[in-house]
């Protein structure tokens, strides 16, 4: 029998609010976020890599994570070796990750009147299997519950399955799973995250306007809604990746940012992302704290276009590409420490939405001379691909992750 993996991930960030942010930087720091961490950057890699180049693309690494985590409690033998490797532990290490992890989880649900952050993790079932007891305990460490369906009956079960995830992301996705994924399947595992966060510094929306768009060479290719923004915005020029980056935070408590990575001219997004191998988020945050030592009171005269992308994406290639192989197979995946029945995963399918508006923005909000400009500023123009990533920074942990390559008016 067959297990379908959906996981979806929604990210809006609209709205701002004026505040001062209260710096409450606390660094957990442990083993298992690093490791996470380097798992992040190779599956946005990988991912990258097997989109189309001219793709705009939304994923997150920390919601394939937590899925892996999951099936790792659940798999035996070579199975469980792969997942494990690619989640960079060991398997005797579980007990440990799980008790790590459930810390780490926390930081990932926040709920203030700026920001939100929340996540889903059910495992639908059909009414006949009954998952092993051990693995249902264990999988509390993970948030998961457990919904028992009938899947005899899969245009019910898709139906239900996508109801709760539309209530979920309050009506942004509708469709995660397809009755005719389901067919010969007895267990689907949906992971979700929800993100909506005001700007800490907002945008004003009346200075939106349509600028043009260029590609990595410098070839204009259409034009956007560019919004902007001035703030003495926390910023670094990274030799180490080839890109400039920008960092602009939401709500007021200094957790969660929106790190905008600008490559240098002719560097495409991807090899930028490469170029992370090598360098950690934690050596990020150290480069941009050291400019903004240097460079205090210099403002960054921001343009950032609006932007929306939805994306659908089928993992198991990347998956594979990273060394989970038995688990897709038939014939070698063993889940045997989580149904008595032989089961393999036949998809994880993701879908993502991210939003970035400068929306909800006050009449007060007009902030004084945008387009000026003084000794000091530094122009931060995003005008030609680049990437993203959202993250939580008590744990470093990428929640969101994707690239722009190409402009749509949004
Ligand atoms: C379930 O988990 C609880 C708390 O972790 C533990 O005390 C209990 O022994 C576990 N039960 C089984 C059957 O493993
Ligand atoms: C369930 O978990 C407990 C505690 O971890 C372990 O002692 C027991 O052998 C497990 N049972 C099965 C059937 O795997
Ligand atoms: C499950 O669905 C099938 C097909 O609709 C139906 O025949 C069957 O009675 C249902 N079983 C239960 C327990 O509801
Ligand atoms: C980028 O490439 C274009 C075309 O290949 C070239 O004309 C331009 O000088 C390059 N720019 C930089 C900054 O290297
Ligand atoms: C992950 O860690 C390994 C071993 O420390 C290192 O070789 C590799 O480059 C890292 N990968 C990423 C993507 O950070
Ligand atoms: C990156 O890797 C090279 C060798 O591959 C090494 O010499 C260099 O120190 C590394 N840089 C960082 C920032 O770790």
């Amino acid at each position: 029998m067959n297990f379908y993996i959906a996981f979806c991930v929604l990210v809006s960030c609209a709205f701002s609010v004026d505040s001062a942010i209260i710096n409450t930087k606390t660094n957990l720091n442990s083993e298992l976020s690093n490791k996470i961490g380097n798992f992040s950057v190779d599956f946005i890699g990988r991912t990258l890599a097997s989109e189309a180049p001219n793709a705009n693309l939304i994923f997150s690494p920390i919601t394939l994570w937590t899925v892996l985590g999951v099936i790792a409690e659940g798999a035996a033998g070579r199975t469980l070796k792969q997942v494990c490797d690619v989640l960079r532990i060991k398997p005797e290490d579980r007990p440990n990750v799980r008790a790590t992890f459930r810390t780490i989880q926390k930081y990932l649900v926040v709920t203030t009147s700026t920001v939100e952050l929340k996540k889903l993790n059910i495992m639908f079932v059909d009414k006949k299997l009954s998952p092993k007891k051990n693995f249902s305990n264990i999988s509390s460490a993970y948030d998961v519950s457990f919904a028992p369906l009938n899947f005899s009956a899969p245009q019910q079960t898709a139906d239900f399955v996508n109801q709760r995830v539309n209530a979920f992301t309050k009506g942004r996705i509708t469709e995660l799973v397809n009755s005719k994924d389901l067919l010969q399947s007895h267990m689907i595992l949906t992971s979700a995250l929800y993100f909506k966060g005001q700007w800490t510094y907002k945008f004003d929306e009346s200075s939106t306007t349509l600028r043009p768009f260029y590609d990595s060479n410098g070839n204009k290719m259409g034009e956007v809604n560019m919004m902007t923004n001035r703030h003495t915005f926390p910023f670094a020029n990274i030799g180490a990746i080839q890109a400039r980056v920008l960092e602009l935070p939401y709500g007021k408590e200094n957790r969660l940012s929106l790190l905008i990575m600008l490559p240098y001219p002719n560097v495409s997004v991807k090899d930028m992302f490469n170029n992370l191998h090598n360098y950690s988020l934690d050596m990020m945050f150290g480069d941009i704290a050291t400019s903004v030592k240097e460079f205090p009171d210099d403002e960054i005269i921001v343009y950032l276009p609006r932007f929306k992308i939805e994306s659908e994406l089928d993992l198991t290639g990347s998956l594979m590409a990273m060394g989970v192989r038995d688990l897709f197979d038939d014939t070698q995946a063993d889940l045997s420490d989580m149904v008595n029945v032989p089961t393999y995963v036949s998809k994880i399918s993701h879908k993502a939405i991210i939003e970035v508006t400068e929306e909800g923005t006050t009449a007060s909000a007009a902030t004084s001379a945008i387009f000026g400009n003084r000794i000091g500023s530094t122009r931060f123009e995003v005008n030609r691909p680049f990437g993203f990533m959202i993250v939580e920074k008590t744990t470093n942990t990428i929640a969101f992750s994707g690239s722009y390559n190409k402009p749509q008016l949004y």
